[in-house]
């Protein structure tokens, strides 16, 4: 592994994973292909954009000719794909560009790679891999005393996201199957961590904490979700790399299932300790109306990456929000650029307007 090409590098989980690849390994370049639409952002590599191993290219996954080009000009053996529509509530106010980017975009860089790859004479096809990075939501919901998710647990996604994702992770498989090309995918849990753009979860309740706003709880608040610190998402992606078996699926969670009433509490009585102007935080939750088909719980078995390849995650759930409020409290400019760049006042209207939101 030499030129590693990574789509959706300027987004949340891939601009972790170049950082983290730059730093652990001295002989790799990375190319980073990203359309830059709302949730990407340079701003997210901005400590890394002149170091000589990396280069940046500004570019559609769907766009064949373009996708070609970078494979062929950069010499790439690996690609690691993260670039995808990623927010279930914009997947329901709009799910055609899930459609054709998780989709379509996969398919596209899928058939570069079979064109190119499968023909190359100088290069055993073992020299290459493409690795495809996936979601447990494409599982389904679990019941409350249902067993956790595992590799073989049959798809059942339940949003257009989920349901795309499900798509482009079939075609991924289908194409190892059919024409032998190497790939691995992996399925993660919900993702959370620094650069991660604050229509998530976890820094929205940071951000609203930090500013006194209303923190909105969509329903009941008792969803369950198993929350990864991105770092440990980017070392279990390096080592499936490195040691997964070609053709195989690995599941990647934090062992952490909170519920989002549970979660948004611990993280208020951070800010109380960390930021107390608006103590207790905990006084600003708003339960508010719900999303439509939502799952209820994800829970991911991490048996398989754990004994083949002697990945768990480092972080407690404790330890991987301290480190992301931290992160947060020390990036205000970042914080600034990124809400001014992204229109992230018109989609926080679209949303939350519409769901009973209380000032
Ligand atoms: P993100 O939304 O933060 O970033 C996505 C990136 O892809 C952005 O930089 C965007 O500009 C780029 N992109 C979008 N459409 C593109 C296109 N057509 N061509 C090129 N670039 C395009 O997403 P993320 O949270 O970093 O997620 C990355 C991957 O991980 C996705 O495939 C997602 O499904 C998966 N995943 C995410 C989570 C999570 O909790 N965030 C969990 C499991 C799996
Ligand atoms: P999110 O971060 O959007 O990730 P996903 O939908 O992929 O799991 O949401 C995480 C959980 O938090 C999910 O159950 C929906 C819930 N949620 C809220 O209760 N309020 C909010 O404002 C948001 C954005 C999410």
């Amino acid at each position: 592994m030499k030129n590693v090409l990574v789509t959706g590098g300027a987004g949340f989980i891939g601009s972790n994973f170049i950082r983290f690849l730059l730093e652990t390994e001295q002989e790799i370049r990375i190319t980073n292909l990203d359309a830059l639409t709302y949730a990407g952002s340079l701003e997210n590599l901005k400590d890394i954009c002149t170091n000589e191993r990396y280069k940046f290219i500004k570019g559609n996954i769907c766009d064949f000719a373009l996708c070609t080009q970078v494979i062929q000009d950069f010499d790439i053996d690996t690609v690691v794909h993260f670039a995808a529509e990623s927010h279930v509530d914009r997947s329901i106010e709009g799910p055609a560009q899930f459609i054709e980017t998780n989709i379509t975009g996969t398919f596209t860089l899928l058939e570069c790679v079979r064109s190119i790859w499968l023909n190359n004479r100088k290069h055993p096809l073992d020299d290459f891999r493409f690795h495809h990075i996936s979601t447990d939501e494409v599982f389904g919901s679990l019941g409350i005393n249902e067993a956790s998710f595992h590799e073989l647990t049959p798809y059942a996604p339940n949003s257009p996201y989920s349901a795309s994702k499900a798509a482009s992770d079939h075609l991924v498989r289908a194409y190892h199957k059919t024409y032998g090309l190497p790939v691995t995918i992996s399925n993660a849990s919900n993702n959370y961590g620094p650069f991660q753009f604050p229509e998530k979860l976890i820094p929205l309740v940071i951000l609203n904490a930090l500013e006194g706003k209303p923190i909105p709880v969509y329903g009941d608040g008792k969803q369950i979700r198993d929350w990864l610190y991105v770092t440990d998402h980017c070392i279990a992606i390096w080592k499936i790399l490195n040691n997964g078996k070609i053709g195989e699926t690995y599941n990647i969670g934090g062992n952490n299932q909170p519920t989002n009433l549970e979660i948004v509490t611990i993280i208020c009585g951070l800010m109380d300790e960390y930021q107390p102007n608006h103590a207790p935080h905990d006084r600003l939750i708003q339960f508010v109306k719900d999303r439509p088909g939502h799952d209820r719980r994800y829970a991911m078995n991490i048996q398989k990456i754990s004994h083949e390849l002697g990945w768990t995650p480092r972080e407690t759930l404790q330890s991987g929000l301290r480190k992301t409020i931290e992160w947060y409290l020390k990036h205000n400019q970042w914080l600034q650029t990124i809400r001014d760049q992204n229109d992230y006042q018109h989609w926080v209207i679209q949303n939350y307007g519409k769901r009973g939101v209380k000032k």
